[in-house]
């Protein structure tokens, strides 16, 4: 397990990608390739840092509202992701796990996803979660209904492991990029006692150095899940 300061489960939204690239005068794709190279290449570094489970908002539900040039692009890099890198995750003992609605996403896609789950299934080093076609708000919906068609009350404890997350840590972590300060519809209920980190760096630009500096703050903190301050108590 790792040490108290660190994290078990950190949760990244990647944002900055398309200002990446308009910057650079490169098309919004491009951005996202550089957003992917630099996330393959941050995973191995947080796991190298001793964190347990790392959940990666690639794309939400209410993205798949983009232009298709972008989307085509995307999905392009989502097959170039699970045809090349699942092999390597079964390597390391990373479990892949893909959360979100596989009807949002080409069928083709969804076999690789198959595939890659299946292939990573025995991983106990760790787990990487991609939310593709992902809303926290549509997960907290689909989870109710699952209690309402099993005719029982739900307690925290079991509504949590009806999520698409369900059995991965507690959310101890969530980092955005891209100089927005918001949720975006990800891991809503997760993220109830997460600690929250928001870097003004478009996402390709984010560097491991970053994420040291976000754990070290992540470390300073002192999480109280909603008892006294310490000046308060007696
Ligand atoms: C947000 O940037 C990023 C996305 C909507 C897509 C990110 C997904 C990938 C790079 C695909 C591969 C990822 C993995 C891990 C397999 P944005 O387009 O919203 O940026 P903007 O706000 O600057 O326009």
């Amino acid at each position: 397990m790792a040490d108290m300061g660190t994290p078990e489960h950190v949760g990244i939204i990647m944002d900055g990608n398309g200002r990446w690239a308009k910057r650079r005068l490169l098309p919004r794709l491009a951005g996202h390739r550089a957003g992917m190279k630099r996330m393959l290449a941050l995973l191995e570094h947080i796991y190298g840092c001793g964190v347990k489970c790392v959940t990666v908002f690639a794309l939400s539900a209410e993205n798949l509202s983009r232009p298709k040039d972008e989307l085509d692009g995307l999905f392009a890099l989502f097959r170039e992701y699970f045809s090349t890198q699942t092999e390597r995750l079964s390597e390391k003992g990373i479990r892949l796990r893909v959360i979100g609605d596989r009807g949002l996403i080409p069928a083709d896609i969804v076999s690789l996803i198959k595939e890659g789950e299946e292939k990573t299934a025995k991983g106990e080093r760790a787990t990487l979660a991609i939310a593709i076609g992902y809303g926290g708000r549509q997960d907290i919906v689909a989870a109710c209904n699952k209690a309402v068609r099993a005719g029982r009350e739900v307690t925290l404890k079991s509504f949590a492991e009806t999520l698409s997350t369900g059995g991965m840590p507690a959310l101890d972590l969530l980092i955005r990029t891209g100089d927005e300060k918001r949720l975006s519809n990800f891991l809503l209920f997760e993220a109830a006692y997460a600690e929250l980190i928001f870097s003004t760096k478009m996402f390709p630009d984010y560097t491991d150095g970053d994420f040291d500096e976000a754990l070290k703050e992540y470390a300073a903190r002192e999480r109280r899940f909603g008892a006294l301050h310490p000046a308060d108590r007696t």
